[in-house]
């Protein structure tokens, strides 16, 4: 079966799960963390060597100040929580996003959490938190600018990989499979350059709901995908081998 190395997933859908149960939208963000549960198991077990999970974009600071401080609440619950764990289970995680406009204890845990598991080699779990594509693109922009007005390099030279190494995603293979739930069909700024050649898979299941049957069956239709990258069928096969 034809396996995706890179799964990425726009986790949506914590305020709907809440509000049709008359709840407020925190107790869906809280079952949203049980869920990231299910899905770092599920991609260990189904030997994914990349799960990014979408926990806050840099447009999620625009809900009220008491849900984003319940998101931030989260995040650290999460990391205080389960990094031992993950530690434990050969997980290396990574942080994508910016990290100016992050709070010092915010910082600090995600710094222990990537130190931590620097070393390990099985599951890579890169957490894209204060993540926006289009804010990717423009820090990478300012590197190079900086790069190429210290005489570092050559505007001429730029090429497509130079762009590449200077994303937060530097070391981070592109993503095969993105999934969103939730039943929305876009991309919400989320990894707009790595994409490129992305499958999508839309699934109705909001995020609370998510679990490792949920997983599976998105492997499944992304083993049925014919991937071309712009050639015919036999050349991207004989390309890929
Ligand atoms: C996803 O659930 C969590 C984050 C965006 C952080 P939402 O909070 O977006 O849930 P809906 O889309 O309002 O249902
Ligand atoms: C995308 O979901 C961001 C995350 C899952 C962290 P949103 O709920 O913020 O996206 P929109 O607003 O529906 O496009
Ligand atoms: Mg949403």
């Amino acid at each position: 079966m034809n396996k995706p190395q890179h799964v990425a997933i726009i986790m949506d859908g914590n305020g709907r799960w809440a509000e049709r149960r008359g709840q407020p939208r925190a107790i869906g963000h809280r079952k949203g963390v049980e869920a990231v549960r299910n899905a770092v198991k599920a991609a260990g077990e189904n030997g994914v060597k990349y799960l990014t999970l979408f926990a806050f974009s840099s447009e999620n600071w625009n809900r009220p100040q008491q849900e984003v401080s319940d998101l931030m609440g989260l995040l650290k619950f999460f990391v205080r929580r389960d990094l031992a764990e993950l530690h434990n289970e050969n997980v290396r995680v990574h942080v994508i996003g910016d990290r100016r406009g992050l709070s010092a204890d915010i910082l600090a845990l995600l710094t222990e959490a990537e130190d931590l598991t620097r070393e390990n080699t099985a599951l890579n779990l890169v957490i894209a938190f204060n993540y926006g594509g289009r804010d990717d693109v423009t820090r990478a922009t300012r590197t190079i600018a900086q790069k190429v007005a210290q005489g570092l390099v050559d505007p001429a030279r730029i090429t497509e990989q130079t762009i590449s190494d200077c994303l937060d995603t530097a070391d981070i293979p592109d993503p095969d499979l993105i999934i969103r739930t939730s039943g929305e069909m876009r991309i919400s700024n989320f990894l707009l350059w790595q994409s490129a050649y992305s499958e999508f898979i839309f699934l109705p299941c909001l995020w609370p709901d998510f679990d490792e049957e949920e997983f599976r069956k998105a492997l499944k239709e992304y083993a049925c995908r014919d991937r071309r990258f712009g050639a015919t069928t036999d050349r991207a096969a004989a390309a890929a081998t």
